[in-house]
């Protein structure tokens, strides 16, 4: 038997932008359970080609990559510190270049298949809040809730380029949309797990809600389902 049949597993998928990561954040908090960043596993192998000389094309060698990431995840007061190879990559993996890198090697089968058994490897007791694009079709697909995130591109584009501000980074709204916009073809159109809600999951439309209202919704689910 896996631990995933041990512990509870919450999966929340849904395009870039759509807080994912704000929500998992205050769940995992509020629950004390663990934390799955997966697109920091596929940002951190992009960033690992790059810094290697690796072409992002060549599926062999970025796989092999993606398997040996040396990679420690540092729980802080605020947010998690990524270290790889040494090195803190917490902010290096952010940027908007990072995530169209990593939406490539993504729609890598060899590299999603390598990134595999370390995704499984963080469900463990008291549970797991699982953020992704495919947690709830194939990493956990027997997980007992899947909420999918979403929200119109062009709030999501609005989201982004006020999180940037927050950090003193100007964006350009244009440019944070257009890119949205080209990831999301991308992640959701590839052959191997594209974006799109499990069979099960609770399809939550964000547009117009706040944190505090997703986060509602996301903790009645779990209620529902006896989990907390
Ligand atoms: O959630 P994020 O923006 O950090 O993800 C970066 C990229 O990684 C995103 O374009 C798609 C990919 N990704 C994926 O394919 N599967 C996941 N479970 C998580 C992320």
């Amino acid at each position: 038997m896996s631990n995933e049949e041990f512990s509870p597993v919450l999966t929340i998928d849904g395009p870039g932008g759509a807080g994912k990561g704000t929500v998992c954040q205050l769940v995992a908090k509020k629950l004390g359970w663990h934390l799955l960043d997966s697109g920091a596993l596929y940002r951190l192998t992009a960033l690992a080609a790059r810094l290697h000389g690796v072409a992002l094309e060549d599926e062999v060698s970025v796989a092999m990559l993606a398997k040996h990431l040396d990679v420690q995840f540092i729980p802080q007061e605020k947010g998690v510190q990524i270290v790889l190879e040494g090195e803190d990559v917490s902010l290096d993996i952010r940027t908007e270049q990072i995530a169209g890198y990593a939406s490539k090697v993504a729609a890598l089968p060899e590299v999603r298949d390598a990134l595999l058994a370390r995704q499984r490897a963080f469900s463990e007791a008291p549970g797991l809040v699982a953020d992704g694009r495919d947690m709830g079709t194939v990493v956990f697909s027997e997980a007992p809730v899947k909420i999918y995130l979403t929200a119109s591109a062009e709030e999501r584009a609005k989201r982004r380029f006020l999180q940037l501000r927050e950090k003193g980074v100007e964006g350009d709204i244009v440019q944070i949309l257009q890119d949205i916009m080209q990831r999301d073809e991308r992640d959701m159109n590839r052959e191997i797990a594209p974006l799109k809600p499990a069979k099960d999951a609770l399809i939550v439309e964000s547009t117009n809600m706040t944190i505090e209202q997703v986060l509602d919704v996301v903790m009645t689910e779990l209620k529902r389902n006896q989990l907390v």
